[in-house]
């Protein structure tokens, strides 16, 4: 039998937490070692999962005898260890996004160019099972033509409540913002957009945060070559509308039968993660509840709940890693090119460019996704 992959995780934050346990159950990888400069974090993680522990990621490459990482730190750290990683001939996964700026992306991608090792981008939502079956759906053309995809995510508890992601993670003054905005969160459906459609983003605009600054809503317009139009909205430092059982609104029992009883067990329930995706069609619409694991198809026959396969989350960093293991052994090219990663930066920073000029931001034809 073929020995696992070995692998080296590079940051043990939150994120780390997720992949190691979506990693579960995979055969054809071993987590062997992970590195953080939190050496206690780094000591509690490897005592944990198992893995051998380094407070600093370079003594990690060089020791651990590794084929491949994962970089999963703070987004302006992903440069320098992917270079440092490609540099030793390892492949890599990186967490979205990308990095902070464009620059650093090319170098990031000219570095596993010039080593010779495969980059996937940690674009995770493609691997959601009902993120994955509506592009089925979309492209067997059961909503007919796209017209509009929009994802709003309102709710917070006001400014007070506001976490913003860091200048650790983005260096103040640029982009940057909680983790449910635009550039930290919001890229993630930038990426899946025109991967679901198959059309690519050819103009934004919008209203990005700052890091460090004062919370205020944002905002991203995207338009496809399509004609579709793509939409996001942000803003958790606000409080949500959102009511009880909302993230089953269209599916659970009536609020009469509800206040009568008479609703059972019947959904109604309070969803974990109520965060919805919404495709809207000239023959239908999808709703898609990525993290509750649902998928909601709307024709002139009616309202369906879409059956999903794979595992929720956390299992779609398992299937990313899986997809990266597979391309490695079978030496073809990955499921996710860091361009994609790159386009969908492009995409962002044109939104934030925008803001600034007051005009749309075109975007150069070439989307590799
Ligand atoms: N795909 C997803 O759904 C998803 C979800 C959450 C976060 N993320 C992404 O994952 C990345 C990490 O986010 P997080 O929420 O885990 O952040 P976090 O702040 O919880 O963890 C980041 C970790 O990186 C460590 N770190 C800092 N500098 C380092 C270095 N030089 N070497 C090694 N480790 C270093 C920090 O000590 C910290 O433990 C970000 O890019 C974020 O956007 C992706």
């Amino acid at each position: 039998m073929t020995p696992p992959l070995r692998v080296g995780l590079i940051g043990l934050g939150n994120v780390a937490l997720a992949h190691l346990e979506g990693y579960r159950g995979l055969d054809q990888i071993q987590v062997v070692a992970g590195a953080d400069p939190r050496a206690d974090r780094a000591a509690m993680m490897g005592a944990r999962y198992g893995f051998a522990p380094f407070s600093d990621y370079r003594t990690m490459l060089a020791e651990a005898r590794l084929d491949l990482v994962a970089v999963l730190s703070t987004v302006v750290t992903h440069r320098e260890a992917v270079e440092a990683a490609a540099e030793r001939g390892l492949h890599v996964l990186c967490e979205k996004p990308i990095a902070i700026s464009l620059d650093d992306a090319d170098r990031m991608i000219d570095a596993c160019r010039r080593h010779g090792v495969k980059f996937l981008y940690g674009s995770s939502y493609r691997f959601l099972p009902p993120v994955a079956k509506a592009r089925e759906l979309i492209r067997a053309g059961t909503i007919g033509e796209v017209r509009l995809l929009t994802e709003t995510f309102i709710g917070g508890h006001g400014p007070a409540g506001y976490h913003d992601m860091g200048t650790h993670h983005y260096p103040a003054g640029g982009p940057g913002g909680s983790g449910n905005g635009l550039v930290d969160h919001g890229i993630h459906l930038v990426d899946i957009f025109p991967w679901l459609i198959g059309s690519e983003i050819t103009a934004v605009s919008g209203r990005g945060q700052r890091s460090g600054a004062t919370p205020m809503a944002e905002y991203m317009a995207m338009e496809f070559r399509s004609g579709a139009l793509g939409h996001l909205v942000y803003d958790d430092a606000t409080w949500s509308t959102d009511l009880p059982s909302e993230g089953l609104f269209s599916w659970g029992p009536t609020w009469d039968q509800m206040a009568a009883g008479e609703a059972g067990d019947r959904g109604g329930q309070w969803q974990q993660h109520p965060g919805s995706i919404r495709v809207y069609g000239s023959e239908g619409a999808l709703r898609i509840f990525h993290y509750a694991n649902l998928l909601f198809l709307r024709t002139k026959a009616g309202i369906t709940q879409v059956p999903v396969s794979g595992r929720p989350m956390p299992g779609q960093f398992g299937a990313e890693m899986a997809s990266l293991a597979a391309s490695i052994r079978e030496d073809r090219p990955v499921d996710i090119p860091a361009e994609a990663g790159r386009r969908a930066l492009e995409a962002v920073l044109g939104a934030y460019r925008s803001m600034e000029t007051g005009e749309r931001v075109r975007l150069e034809p070439g989307s590799p996704s």
